[in-house]
């Protein structure tokens, strides 16, 4: 063999040897991200567009296309109608380049954001300059409306709500937000809940309305790396008035368009050809399927749960389950020992379990009787 096959041999070498340690989801061991397994075709997708670059987008008219479709695809299932839509890197980058808009629409300089809203807005509104005015939750964890109210203000840029929070999974009540913010920028942040609650109300699940349906409305983060089972990176942002995406367009005179609206400039497109994929493979009718049979999985851990003994923080609205303890570190802990990979929430302070396509009826039960043991061990039943 010569030299060079060698030293690619023992490159690739390194690379499994780096990609052994990690946790895959296809164990089935990961129980608290809220990202899973990408279907196939979304992996092979992906493969085929490594080089394609969204931010220099005359010289990939084809990827330019399927970025364009992906934005319909995803709009009409947000009720979006002529809707423009800026894929993106996840929920993070959609989050902040929101609220940038918004300020640039606004000219103003708070945001109003529940305390439930992921620490993506934390980060915004430093990036930004925005104050940042936290709002209180209500007994079921939704944003409070009234304090909503009492923070609103002349200099407000932004409200946000959100649908589908990232600790429980709750709703805020987008239309009652809707109708209080009134002209002002309205952010809902569905990154989590836009590719489930669509499918949940479908299957008969009572489900608020959240998106464009909504008339104040004015953009959706949504991530397809997250329920969608595209591979990352994959976000979306989608705005009402297509107008206001130009509000952050600069001059972007040694590339083939000549002006660039977006944070990053070399774009990710390998994310966008995989969502197309996996949208236009699974239709809404795959999706409908998995997200049932999440639903069908949430709803069984829940049972088993009750009858071990421990209590949910509350029942759940998506396919997530957050279980109260005293000490969920602590559980925590002992469970990765056994290989676990469960996360947390701060308040109320529980362990949770995130129940995505990987996490399958067959890993959940041989989870609970692990869950079970810990949490006698530890007093917590
Ligand atoms: C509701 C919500 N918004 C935003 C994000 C951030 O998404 P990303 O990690 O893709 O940047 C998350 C991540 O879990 C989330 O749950």
């Amino acid at each position: 063999m010569t030299d060079k096959k060698e030293h690619y041999k023992n490159v690739i070498s390194e690379l499994k040897n780096a990609s052994d340690k990690d946790h895959h989801f296809k164990d089935g061991r990961i129980l608290g991200s809220m990202c899973t397994e990408p279907i196939e075709i979304a992996r092979k997708a992906h493969t085929l567009f490594l080089e394609a670059n969204l931010g220099n987008p005359g010289l990939y008219p084809g990827t330019v296309g399927l970025e364009k479709e992906l934005i319909a695809m995803v709009s009409k299932l947000l009720h979006g109608k002529n809707v423009s839509g800026l894929t993106v890197s996840g929920g993070t980058e959609s989050n902040i380049t929101a609220l940038w808009i918004a300020k640039k629409v606004s000219g103003k300089s708070e945001v109003i954001y529940p305390k439930s809203a992921h620490f993506s807005f934390m980060k915004a509104a430093d990036i930004l300059g925005l104050k940042a005015k936290e709002v209180d939750l209500t007994e079921n964890l939704q944003i409070d409306i009234s304090e909503v109210e009492n923070k609103l203000s002349s200099n407000t840029a932004a409200v946000v709500g959100i649908a589908g929070t990232t600790e429980f999974g709750v709703i805020d009540p987008i239309e009652e937000l809707a109708e209080l913010s009134g002209e002002t920028f309205l952010h809902v942040d569905a990154a989590f809940g836009g590719f489930v609650i669509p499918f949940l109300k479908d299957l008969g699940y009572p489900m608020p309305s959240f998106d464009f349906e909504v008339a104040n409305v004015d953009s959706i983060t949504i991530d397809p790396h997250k329920m969608g089972l595209a591979t990352i990176p994959s976000g979306l942002l989608l705005l009402r008035d297509a107008k206001n995406m130009e509000k952050i367009a600069v001059s972007s005179p040694y590339l083939t368009s000549p002006r660039q609206a977006s944070l990053s400039g070399t774009r990710c497109s390998a994310g966008v050809a995989s969502a197309y994929a996996a949208m236009k493979f699974l239709g809404m009718d795959g999706y409908k399927k998995i997200v049932g049979e999440c639903m069908d999985t949430t709803k069984y851990i829940v049972g088993r749960i009750k009858e071990m003994g421990l209590e949910i923080a509350m029942e759940p609205i998506m396919n997530l389950v957050a279980i109260k303890m005293k000490s969920p570190e602590d559980v925590k802990k002992e469970l990765e020992k056994l290989g676990w990979k469960p996360s947390l929430t701060r308040a109320p302070k529980c362990l949770r379990i995130v129940v995505m396509p990987h996490v399958t009826r067959e890993i959940v039960d041989e989870f609970l009787p692990d869950l079970d043991k810990v949490c006698r061990e530890l007093g917590e039943i």
